[in-house]
């Protein structure tokens, strides 16, 4: 092995590792916290800056949310279940907790950028409800968000030519700073889920 194949292959290898490390800080967020519905200290590793575009075409970076904590979730139009599902029970989390919904900013991102243009994104989560963001953007902007907030995200081709896409389902909770401080499973309790939700609300700062 040449000097520069062991070194390709020792920075795949770190590559790898942190990709292991990340997935697995996400899966326990996702199943250990399900019935506690604690945050966990926030962790720079996921998140980040972003650059991404609204339902009305208009730039969205994490500088748009900043001074309240974030839900955040990762799908596409075309999803069969996953999606819809999760933005109706947001949706619902949203009724219960009434005006401190406020005191939370709410995004749907899509992993599918090339059929989710800004008016499909914007018809779709709208939907649902005008509190959530939609956000879309260039195959390049996409996929700088997925990797940074580690989300998985995969294409899958259909026998009809067509294709879907595999993608985590967790709900993404950022603080105030746009640090990741936890997540809600899909189908979690709504209990858990809405424990989650006061507990990110009482994270920033006291003049939000
Ligand atoms: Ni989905």
């Amino acid at each position: 092995m040449s000097g520069l194949k062991l070194f390709r292959y020792v920075a795949w290898a770190a590559v790898a590792v942190l990709a292991v490390v990340s997935g697995v800080l996400v899966y326990k967020q996702t199943v250990g916290n399900e019935n506690s519905g604690a945050l966990i200290e926030p962790l720079a590793s996921i998140g980040g800056p972003f650059e991404l575009v609204s339902g009305t075409g208009e730039t969205v970076t994490d500088q748009t949310f900043a001074g309240k904590p974030t839900v955040m979730f990762f799908g596409f139009t075309f999803c069969p279940d996953v999606c819809p599902t999760t933005l109706s029970e947001l949706q619902g989390w949203m009724e219960v907790l009434g005006d401190d919904a406020a005191k939370l900013n709410y995004a749907f991102v899509t992993v599918d950028p090339e059929r989710d243009t800004p008016d499909v994104m914007r018809d779709y989560v709208w939907a649902f409800d005008k509190r959530i963001t939609p956000l879309t953007g260039s195959k390049e902007q996409v996929d700088a968000m997925i990797k940074a907030y580690r989300v998985y995200a995969k294409k899958v081709p259909l026998d009809d030519g067509d294709y879907t896409m595999d993608h985590s389902a967790s709900v993404y909770l950022m603080n105030a700073d746009n640090k990741f401080v936890g997540t809600i499973a899909y189908g979690e309790a709504e209990e858990t889920a809405l424990k989650k939700l006061q507990r990110l609300i009482a994270t920033a700062p006291a003049s939000s």
